[in-house]
């Protein structure tokens, strides 16, 4: 059940500069914003004069963000209690949306989680989620929104995809599929879309710092540890200017943008036995 979290709060916002900002104050949805990559994009929104639409289940966290917002920023803000897994929860933010007239001019489609093990040997309820959330959750909200842009002929769409989503990766076989399909649509709306005004990108990022490797370790006995990784803050921004400049796929990181064209190269059987082994270097045993 849909939940309205709090009044919208509303302070004038300052008219969007001219440098490629919305002409009016436009509004921007973002999905899974309590944390990592979707919380930072909600602050560079913000910081943009956007007016926000947040989704995400988790109530406690949504109200840190909220004071955040709220003493920063001076944007109209409406926070959704929702759970993307539930198959009915897109028409329903779709229909409250509506109701009071909120138009959407950006959808960013973040919210996401993976899984770590052989197929064998994981936790089916949790990827089925993986399933509902990183492919029809997305599907869905994409439909529902991307209809009212094309008809005002202005819309940006940014979906969250990964650089697991350019070959198979073992121990991570449903996120990376699920991503792989991700990549996949959303090339093909962005070219369905050409000419409509309206752009779909797919951000790919490489392994991120954020909260993603312990939720996706759904058994707490094993960690994803790669040696570096970029924050949110970097993954997020270079996401939203793909976004603004109407990019179809941008790659985040110069070493994943070339080993992701070298690997066009190579067979995928050997990907996979490669990817294999750096998620084996990677995957400790608690
Ligand atoms: N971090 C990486 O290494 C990495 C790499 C490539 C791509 N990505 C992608 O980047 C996106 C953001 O991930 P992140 O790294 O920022 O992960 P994160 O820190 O775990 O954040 C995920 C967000 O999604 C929310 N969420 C999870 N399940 C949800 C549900 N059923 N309904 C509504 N919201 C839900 C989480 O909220 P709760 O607090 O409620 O769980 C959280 O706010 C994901 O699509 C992920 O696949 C991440």
């Amino acid at each position: 059940m849909l939940k309205i979290l709090s009044e919208q709060f509303y302070r004038e916002p300052k008219t969007p500069g001219s440098t490629g900002r919305a002409k009016r104050t436009h509004t921007a949805l973002v999905t899974g914003v309590s944390n990592g990559i979707g919380m930072e994009f909600t602050k560079i929104l913000a910081q943009n004069n956007y007016n926000l639409v947040l989704i995400d289940r988790d109530r406690e966290k949504i109200e840190l963000l909220k004071d955040d917002l709220k003493s920063n920023h001076s944007v109209r803000t409406t926070f959704l209690i929702e759970d993307l897994t539930e198959a009915e929860t897109p028409s329903r933010i779709y229909t409250v949306l509506a109701a009071q007239n909120i138009e959407i001019d950006i959808l960013i489609n973040n919210a996401g989680i993976g899984a770590f093990g052989k197929f064998s040997e994981t936790d089916w309820r949790h990827e089925a989620n993986i399933l509902k959330l990183n492919i029809i959750a997305l599907t869905h909200l994409t439909k529902l929104f991307m209809k009212g842009m094309i008809e005002r002929k202005y819309g940006k769409i940014l979906n969250i995809a990964s650089i697991g989503a350019f070959q198979a990766v073992p121990l991570q076989s449903v996120y990376s599929a699920s991503k792989a399909y991700v990549l996949s649509f959303t090339e093909a709306i962005a070219n369905e879309l050409e000419g409509t005004g309206v752009t779909v990108t797919a951000l790919c990022p490489g392994p991120t710092a954020t909260g993603f490797h312990d939720a996706a370790n759904e058994n707490g006995k094993r960690r994803y540890i790669p040696k570096k990784m970029p924050t949110a803050k970097e993954v997020a921004l270079h996401g939203y200017n793909a976004m603004m400049k109407g990019k179809h796929v941008s790659i985040h990181g110069i070493m994943n943008t070339i080993l992701i064209s070298i690997s066009r190269l190579f067979p995928r059987k050997l990907l996979a036995d490669l990817a294999r082994k750096k998620m084996e270097g990677h995957l400790k045993d608690f």
